[in-house]
């Protein structure tokens, strides 16, 4: 009680009623108290603090940051939307190396030379929200989350505790909530974690702990062989995940796909009932919405069947495909049944363009996520503030310090509104029809998946030399070199950045992944002209 009264009295932010307090005891003000103190400070951001009149941002200091604001809009912003402007500058790691100066020294750089390193950095860096940037997941650039993004690094708070993110706190609280209503489950829970692979590592590690809350305390010593099951063309962080959990990658069980690279629910179920007949003990079911190259939804309906019968956890990989759920349009038809899994985890950074990073983790059930993570930090979650500490939502994650990733997305939906995701979506997998038409339509291009689901279209460029003569012994060889060929020339050229990949027997092709709706049927176009232009003497 004494260093209460102590801090009260010393505190620059002690209330009027302090006094109050001290002689007629706490409890009975202290509602009274912090209301009081929560509408001064609504009023008035001023402190209570003598001070002698100087302002905190020295000109020196806001000249730098108003020079910095040119270059991200000029440089960062403009240029790097700009189509008359290279996706890429590339050298070779050596090179860049002498380009930049990148040397720390004893002796400070003036503001000049900072400037310059920034542009340098500018330069030489990929411009992902270029219109012909197509290389990754995510793509383009929405100037309301970049708006989210620089207020959040302004602000540069973490978001563990109601103390030090109230807003961001009760904002990630709404926007989880929305998300899953969205996904279609009624309560529940959530996180924003960094990453989809990181997601799905908590998706693993809740559903182990439901099954066995021991854990927590015990370790893996005792317990039996836990299995996982996923798709054979799920993403790779199924299996870390597995490793770093110590569940094993070898207890991972790889379904087959069909020819579309769904996964194939009656297989799902032999492997369950093989694993069961070999006395392991199966946990754990991931569906992909959206696989990473095909661009596959598996079906979640039936796989959500199977793990009714079989008391098993389903969680939904939508990482990349998830956006499909703001589409009335395109939803149904891809994501029947996801309200029905237990746990999802969806990426607003790729299909919907927020950003680097954010990545929700959104579970059916309550509490679970506390209770499986929680370390109940004394010096951090302590449980006699004097505000709700239910709050105090940092427990629930597997880090310390968490970074906002909710601010942007929030904005920009703000910005957006839901009729504006609807039609965002429906525009990129409008986009996606317009490419598949011309790539079946052009001399030789061929399509891997004649009709995509996703907004991942997958094609060859067959050479002139190479077509008609796919029956020759060496064909899948040469064609296999052709694609990344041509990536090279294409990120010396810097005019545009597009993926490729083998995939199981297939030889390389290409992977056009739209996530952003500003891509025109111009930019589509001109990829089908620069593949054709950088390829077509091989
Ligand atoms: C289906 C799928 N799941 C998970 C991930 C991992 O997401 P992140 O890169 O945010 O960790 C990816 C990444 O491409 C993905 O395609």
């Amino acid at each position: 009680m004494s260093n209460i009264l102590t801090s009260l009295e010393d505190s620059s932010f002690s209330c009027s009623c302090a006094k109050e307090m001290i002689n007629g005891g706490i409890d009975g003000h202290l509602n009274d108290c912090s209301v009081r103190n929560l509408k001064s400070s609504l009023n008035d951001d001023t402190a209570n603090v003598k001070a002698p009149k100087k302002d905190p941002l020295p000109k020196d200091e806001e000249d730098f940051l108003k020079a910095v604001f040119q270059v991200i809009l000029e440089d960062g912003v403009r240029k790097g939307r700009d189509i008359t402007q290279k996706v890429v500058d590339f050298h070779q790691p050596d090179e860049l190396r002498t380009l930049l100066d990148l040397e720390i020294r004893d002796t400070p750089e003036d503001h000049q030379a900072l400037i310059k390193h920034m542009k340098d950095t500018v330069k030489y860096s990929v411009r992902t929200s270029h219109p012909r940037f197509f290389n990754q997941l995510f793509s383009g650039q929405n100037t309301y989350a970049l708006a989210g993004q620089w207020l959040t690094e302004t602000l540069n708070t973490s978001q563990y505790t109601f103390e030090v993110a109230p807003v961001f706190t009760i904002m990630e609280n709404v926007v989880l909530h929305k998300m899953r209503d969205i996904v279609g489950y009624s309560g529940g829970d959530g996180i924003f974690c960094p990453g989809g692979s990181i997601s799905n590592l908590y998706a693993l590690n809740v559903a182990r702990y439901r099954y066995m809350p021991d854990i927590k305390k015990t370790g893996l010593f005792g317990l039996p062989r836990l299995v996982v099951f996923t798709s054979k063309q799920s993403h790779y962080s199924i299996k870390k995940a597995a490793s770093v959990l110590g569940i094993g990658t070898n207890n991972v069980v790889l379904v087959d796909c069909d020819e579309r690279g769904k996964m194939i629910a009656s297989d799902l179920e032999a492997q369950i009932l093989r694993v069961k007949a070999e006395g392991a003990v199966p946990f754990f079911v991931n569906c992909t919405s959206g696989t990473t190259v095909l661009g596959a939804y598996d079906p979640l309906d039936e796989v959500a069947d199977i793990c009714e019968k079989h008391g098993l956890w389903m969680h939904v990989d939508a990482a990349w495909g998830g956006g499909v759920m703001m589409s009335p349009k395109y939803r149904a038809s891809r994501m029947r049944g996801v309200e029905r899994s237990d746990s999802i985890t969806w990426n607003p950074h790729k299909m919907m363009g927020a950003g680097q990073q954010c990545s929700a983790f959104l579970l059916k059930h309550e509490n679970l996520l506390q209770h499986c993570h929680e370390a109940k930090a004394k010096y951090l979650f302590q449980q006699d503030k004097f505000y709700d500490v239910s709050y105090d939502t940092g427990d629930k994650s597997i880090q310390c310090g968490r970074k906002v990733d909710v601010f942007k997305l929030w904005l920009m939906w703000k910005a957006k509104g839901n009729q504006g995701w609807h039609e965002d979506m429906d525009a990129v997998f409008d986009k996606t029809r317009y490419l598949v038409e011309k790539v079946k339509a052009r001399e030789g291009f061929k399509m891997v998946l004649d009709e995509p689901e996703c907004s991942n279209v997958c094609f060859w460029y067959i050479p002139p030399s190479l077509r008609g003569k796919e029956d020759e012994a060496d064909y899948k060889d040469k064609l296999h070199q052709v694609a990344p060929k041509i990536k090279e020339r294409m990120v010396l050229s810097g005019t545009m950045l597009v993926g490729y990949q083998p995939l199981g027997n297939k030889p390389n092709f290409f992977r056009q992944v739209f996530s952003s709706p500003s891509v025109t049927e111009e930019d589509l176009d001109f990829l089908l002209d620069e593949i054709e232009r950088l390829g077509e003497d091989l």
